[in-house]
């Protein structure tokens, strides 16, 4: 799909000729019925030219269930099961485009299989504060690793003929005040953090849609943002698809209308009455609207029609295949991080044990529902302890406690919230007896999708049920205790850090979740999940709380840390996190060597092109992320210690090298100039290093970049 009028293909040309044919054949009733829902998740289409519906649905976490046309409330259909795929920050964690292209198919193929032309996904806002709620939906807090997944998960959906719709943009990082924040931003850092990940889906993944958000940006509603969706997405971007509403985030007629708004979806009571729908018909006859401006939108849906359900060649779909539950197994597999393996306990060897307590109601919770917000119907999501049975049961005796109650619902008052949280002693007891009986201890822990949920932010760091003081009573009674964290956000963990030998942290991992934990700890998968975010030893270390800017007062959350969010800032400030950016180890070893980059000196618009030898010096084979990232030296225009620039994942088996060779331009150092309004190169001495994550440097070097 090309996106430059002049550069346009014949195909695209032709569709361009046939939508304007359509257009010009439309009464203003049948445009403006085109331009909101008519139903929950589906907006109209043109019966008498042969012009379908355009249904959607949600995504990022799977298909979900179908609801009525009008209401909530599940169908309780047989047929609208379906895979259930690892959350976002999983994702995140895999460090591997292949496999958000993989997630992309897959999940497109299901999405036809159920009728939809349109994913609600994926979903990749920057995580600004560990505590928002859909951090675990979300991908990471940095636009670089955003952007490549982005990408890739996109052209994975959009190659089914299923349109991507990105979401949710933009700034929309807490579910506190989720409506109604008003977030302050300067152009840099909303130019260098929070845009750069929509900017490659769109012009690189060439996503077909847009989620505009719910929040307000510098004073306008996201539905309703010139700057947003006029002057940058459809100006700058040469955005060619639609933008629809979030579900009851369009606000106005006239300024949506006027201000970059296609598609009005969600809203309450009567159709007729919607924003986008008898009062869109009135403003046009009043001459508030022009009615160039509805046949432009008419125009972006048609477009998207073209390219989805009346796409030339249309693809049959699948779900729930052999195929798609092996598709996330594999990401599954690569999104675990193991955090500590300090007696190299891990990959167990299984020949001297003869029992195995598996404690936790994390081991036998289910993560593909809950909370408030979109969830999948899996067709099957195997358990932490089903897959450890399946690996092992026969052999060696598996016994299960439940050590904690995780009764935690998103309406509880703040009482019962509070409540949830007390350790119960009678299930800590059980729990004790169990691990002292037994030759070793999995203690599944963390949180779930309860207690992580759209709309609404979690209060601190804590780990939640009283899971602590289980960790602490199971750990003293078997020092033998493997720590597992199934969690989508991060959490303080510092005691299980300082206390416990072996950790691993999973996610709300999908279908597949159990097996593939089974296969990481018993060392058929070699773990390779680096951390997509950094883990604060306090929550006031990182920015937005550091600076007091979060959730915000008067509705308005001011972005004082400008572009220092996540890494960005703890480099910069030179804090010690609990766990860093990029951190994750391996049950094998690497050794970086040889690194250097193609020139010393560069001038503008030259791509660097940077080498060097990465050598298995291990036991096992595995995967290993080499991340590089650039710092100017003695910067004068505010520049973080570090940033990410390219990655790479490389699988080796032991004594097995590779030599990596990582691509980016010097046009990727260039900061936003607000006084010159423009990408500006700072010239100068900038250091260019490589390693295992943000504070595992293990080779740097340092290049000239002049203008
Ligand atoms: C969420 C969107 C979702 C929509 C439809 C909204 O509440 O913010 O991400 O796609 O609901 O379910």
């Amino acid at each position: 799909m090309l996106r430059s009028a002049n550069a346009q293909t014949s195909s695209e040309k032709a569709i361009d000729k046939k939508i304007d044919h359509i257009v010009k054949q439309l009464t203003l009733k049948e445009k403006i019925a085109m331009l909101h829902g008519n139903a929950l998740f589906s907006s109209d289409g043109v019966k008498r030219l042969g012009i379908p519906e355009l249904t959607c649905d949600d995504g990022p976490l799977g298909v979900r269930e179908e609801v009525g046309r009008y209401s909530w409330t599940p169908l309780k259909l047989k047929t609208d099961s379906a895979t259930y795929f690892p959350n976002g920050s999983a994702m995140a964690a895999t460090w591997n485009p292949a496999l958000a292209y993989q997630y992309g198919v897959t999940m497109a193929q299901e999405a036809l299989a159920r009728h939809k032309n349109i994913l609600l996904a994926p979903a990749f806002n920057i995580c600004r504060t560990p505590l928002c709620g859909r951090t675990y939906e979300y991908y990471s807090e940095d636009p670089f690793l955003n952007a490549q997944l982005a990408i890739s998960a996109v052209k994975g959906i959009q190659s089914q003929h299923v349109a991507a719709c990105v979401k949710h943009f933009a700034v929309n990082n807490q579910e506190t005040m989720r409506d109604s924040i008003n977030v302050v931003i300067g152009e840099r850092a909303l130019r260098e953090i929070y845009l750069p990940a929509f900017k490659a889906a769109i012009q690189q993944g060439h996503a077909y849609s847009l989620m505009s958000a719910y929040n307000v940006v510098n004073g306008a509603h996201c539905s309703e943002n010139d700057f947003l969706l006029n002057k940058i997405l459809k100006g700058e971007w040469g955005f060619k698809g639609l933008v629809m509403s979030d579900w009851g985030g369009t606000h106005s007629t006239v300024n949506a209308a006027n201000n970059g708004l296609d598609l009005e979806m969600g809203s309450k009571g009567p159709y007729s009455n919607w924003y986008f729908a008898d009062p869109l018909y009135n403003a046009v006859k009043a001459g508030q609207v022009s009615e160039r401006v509805i046949d432009e939108k008419v125009h972006r849906i048609l477009w998207v029609i073209f390219h989805t359900s009346m796409a030339e060649h249309q693809l049959p779909g699948s779900i729930n295949t052999p195929g798609h539950s092996k598709a996330v197994y594999d990401m599954a597999a690569e999104s675990i991080v193991l955090l500590k393996n300090q007696n190299h306990t891990l990959p167990l060897n299984t020949a001297n044990i003869k029992s195995i307590a598996v404690i936790g109601d994390n081991a036998i919770h289910t993560f593909a529902t809950g909370g408030y917000g979109a969830g999948v119907k899996a067709k099957y999501e195997i358990t932490a302890l089903q897959g450890i049975k399946s690996r092992l049961g026969k052999d060696i005796n598996i016994r299960f406690a439940q050590g904690y109650k995780a009764n935690y619902k998103t309406n509880y008052t703040a009482q019962q919230k509070e409540n949830a949280n007390n350790p119960n002693p009678v299930l800590i007891s059980e729990a004790v007896d169990l691990a002292k009986n037994s030759d070793l201890a999995i203690l599944c822990i963390g949180s779930n999708r309860d207690y992580e949920s759209e709309n609404s932010d979690r209060k601190n760091l804590n780990l939640p049920f009283g899971e602590q003081e289980l960790v602490n009573a199971v750990t003293a009674a078997n020092p033998n205790t493997i720590v597992v964290i199934m969690a989508g956000a991060p959490y303080d963990i510092a005691d299980i850090k300082n206390n416990n030998n072996t950790v691993l942290w999973s996610w709300f991992n999908g279908s597949e979740a159990g097996n593939a934990l089974a296969d990481v700890l018993f060392g058929k998968i070699n773990p390779s999940g680096k951390l997509p975010f950094t883990f604060p030893a306090h929550l006031d270390d990182s920015p937005a709380h550091a600076l007091h800017t979060f959730p915000g007062e008067n509705l308005t959350a001011d972005y004082k840390e400008g572009i220092l969010v996540g890494y960005r800032w703890f480099d910069t400030k030179n804090i010690e996190p609990l766990y860093c950016f990029g951190y994750g180890l391996s049950y094998t070893s690497f050794k970086y060597s040889a690194f250097k980059t193609n020139k010393k000196r560069y001038k503008t618009g030259e791509h660097i092109s940077a080498t060097l030898l990465v050598n298995n010096t291990g036991k096992y084979a595995g995967k290993e992320t080499v991340q590089l990232y650039v710092g100017k030296l003695n910067s004068k225009t505010g520049q973080p210690e570090k940033q990410l620039k390219a990655f790479k994942k490389v699988s080796m088996i032991p004594e097995q090298g590779v030599q990596v060779v990582l691509r980016f331009k010097t046009t990727d150092l260039a900061y936003f100039s607000e006084d010159l309004h423009k990408w500006t190169i700072e010239p100068g001495e900038y250091k260019i290093s490589v390693g295992s994550s943000s504070r595992d440097i293990r080779q740097s070097t340092i290049i000239t970049v002049a203008n």
